[in-house]
């Protein structure tokens, strides 16, 4: 028996060790990017910059959050699809660690960004092309969202991306993907009809319905995993106006904002697609709190129908128009560079009460920071309505998060910027407890879900503990499968990664 058992163990140590036999070894940060940067300038010349350039400055900081801005050994910029191909076989030959750059917003370091590594900044593959027989539109991986909405607007067709200005396709598709309007179309992830992939030994493979189909699944929601997106081709929508509603209200107002947020969480109503950014800052200047909605629904009903338990509180200011939805996302920027910031979040039921009381704590613990030099606490509230997870459950192909479309959510999130690398630890301490124990609360009143997502998430929150675990296991045979030599889990080790048994 004993013998038996030592045997077996013997044997599956024997197993891990051959399923790593393709593995190259990872080799230091300096000896890596000195190999793949020295055959990456040969190869390529000025498609790699090197530090103590104006390229390097501009690209190093090509960042949303300051705290991402880190010093490569030499940023590779690749202007065509065979070169991340070659890139990447280099890369893997050389055992170089490395980092991927979509639109630069998931914030914090190593998330897209790497000391002393190799930077792969797709920033140059940004074409948009509308297909013609206007179904669909094909996305290089350095877009922004901006960029797919003006390229689809001559044709009066819109998509389901990305709700401000410049956030980056890549990162935002691959994640999962919340827009205005989910309630009706489902999450970014969901309205993609094929993926262009590089894996991690340099091959291009197409992973849609039809071809590589368990990647086309795992690329949903499954982030950086699997390999290097090159084009991404996603349904266009003929939706030529949206009704739009911005709003902002005093802090006397927020108890009604919050149920207001709720009520809309609560009437997800897919037949009308509408949705919102919701957000409430506090001004640690003169302590005041404005409580705002950014609201979008589909077609030309102003003022807008499903914000209409927001438009009966008193406001201090409103703004409805009926827009193309390019005029919409042209002006919501979202400037690079503005600070450091931490994230942290969790998912609850819709309930008023609790919400407030969490936004109470939160702002009584903003006082915790106070001192903290450029402080900017924003309590920010994503609705995922239960609608949104019906059309992943009825499209035949499903998506990573698996959700049950019984029940509608509100991701209560705080984003919280300031100004020096000193408050660093503070900061990401304070978001992590007070966060943690709002979560704990909810816990213990039956109202919090486990559910994470990537795009609210501190450098802590392991989002793929909140996915159903046979969905996990599912992507880890997937990873397996397309990337037996570890490629995107060795040697790419940011962002979220799933792990290991
Ligand atoms: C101001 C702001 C507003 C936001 N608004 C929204 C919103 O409306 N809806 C929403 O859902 N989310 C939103 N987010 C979250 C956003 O979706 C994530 O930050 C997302 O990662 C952004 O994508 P990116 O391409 O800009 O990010 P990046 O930081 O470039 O990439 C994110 C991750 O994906 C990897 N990656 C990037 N490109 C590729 C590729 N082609 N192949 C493989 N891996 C790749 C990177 O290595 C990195 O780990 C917002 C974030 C910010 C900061
Ligand atoms: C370097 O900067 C110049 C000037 O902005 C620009 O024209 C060039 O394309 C950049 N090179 C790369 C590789 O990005
Ligand atoms: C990048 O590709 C475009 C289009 O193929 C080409 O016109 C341009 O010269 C290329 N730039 C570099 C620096 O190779
Ligand atoms: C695509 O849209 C354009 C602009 O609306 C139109 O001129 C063209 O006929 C459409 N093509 C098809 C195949 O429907
Ligand atoms: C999937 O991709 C393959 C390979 O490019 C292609 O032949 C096939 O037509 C695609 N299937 C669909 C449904 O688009
Ligand atoms: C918000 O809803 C809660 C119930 O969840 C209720 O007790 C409270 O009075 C409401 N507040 C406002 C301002 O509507
Ligand atoms: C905070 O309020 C002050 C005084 O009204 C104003 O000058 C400043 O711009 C505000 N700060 C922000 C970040 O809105
Ligand atoms: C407004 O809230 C009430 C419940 O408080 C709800 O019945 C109603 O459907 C909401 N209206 C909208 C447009 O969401
Ligand atoms: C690259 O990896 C894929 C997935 O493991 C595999 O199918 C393919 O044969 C590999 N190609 C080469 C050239 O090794």
């Amino acid at each position: 028996m004993r013998f038996r058992v030592s045997y077996q163990l013997a044997l599956g140590l024997f197993a891990n060790i051959a399923a790593c036999a393709g593995c190259r070894s990872v080799v230091s940060l300096e000896a890596g990017a000195s190999c793949a940067c020295t055959k990456l300038a040969a190869q390529y010349g000025d498609l790699v910059v090197l530090p103590d350039s104006s390229n390097y400055t501009a690209e190093s900081t090509e960042y949303w959050d300051v705290r991402s801005d880190l010093q490569p050994g030499c940023i590779f910029l690749p202007n065509e699809t065979t070169q991340v191909s070659s890139a990447v076989s280099i890369l893997q030959s050389c055992g170089t660690q490395f980092a991927i750059r979509g639109g630069g917003h998931m914030n914090f370091p190593g998330s897209n960004n790497i000391d002393g590594g190799v930077l792969l900044a797709l920033n140059s593959l940004n074409e948009v092309v509308v297909a013609s027989d206007n179904q669909s539109v094909s996305v290089g991986p350095g877009a922004r969202w901006v960029d797919v909405y003006a390229a689809l607007a001559p044709y009066d067709l819109y998509c389901i991306g990305g709700r401000l200005k410049t956030i980056g396709v890549s990162g935002l598709t691959l994640i999962g993907g919340f827009h205005y309007l989910i309630n009706k179309y489902g999450m970014t992830m969901d309205n993609v009809l094929s993926y262009d992939v590089v894996l991690g030994n340099g091959t291009q493979v197409t992973a849609n319905e039809t071809s590589n189909g368990d990647l086309f699944w795992a690329l949903k929601g499954g982030g950086s995993n699997f390999g290097i997106v090159t084009k991404f081709t996603i349904k266009a929508l003929p939706i030529a106006s949206l009704s739009t509603t911005i709003q902002a209200f005093d802090e006397s107002a927020v108890p009604a904002f919050i149920n207001a947020s709720c009520d809309l969480a609560l009437n997800d109503g897919p037949d009308l697609a509408a949705g919102t950014v919701l957000s409430i800052s506090v001004n640690t200047t003169t302590n005041a709190a404005i409580a705002s909605l950014l609201g979008v629904q589909e077609g030309t009903e102003s003022p807008p129908s499903r914000f209409a338990n927001f438009s009966s509180i008193p406001a201090l200011t409103v703004v409805n128009k009926v827009q193309p939805p390019l005029e919409w996302h042209s002006v919501l920027e979202t400037p690079n560079q503005m600070f450091r910031v931490q994230f942290a979040h969790h998912t609850m039921k819709p309930d008023g009460a609790q919400l407030y009381r969490i936004y109470q704590g939160w702002r009584a613990a903003v006082q915790d920071v106070i001192d903290v030099e450029g402080l900017y606490p924003t309590f920010v509230m994503n609705i995922l309505p239960k609608s949104a997870a019906s059309v992943a459950k009825t499209n035949g192909v499903g998506n990573t998060w698996g959700l049950d479309d019984d029940e509608s959510w509100i991701i209560w999130q705080f984003s919280t910027g300031w100004a020096n690398a000193v408050d660093d630890l503070r900061m990401t301490n304070w978001a992590r407890s007070l966060s943690d124990y709002w979560h704990a609360e909810n816990t213990a009143k039956g109202l919090a879900s486990e559910f994470l997502y990537a795009g609210d998430a501190g450098e802590f929150q392991n989002i793929f503990n909140g996915y159903p675990i046979e969905n996990v296991r599912r992507m880890r045979a997937v990873r397996d499968a397309y990337d037996p030599s570890g490629t995107f889990t060795r040697l790419n080790w940011g962002g979220f990664k799933l792990g290991g048994e």
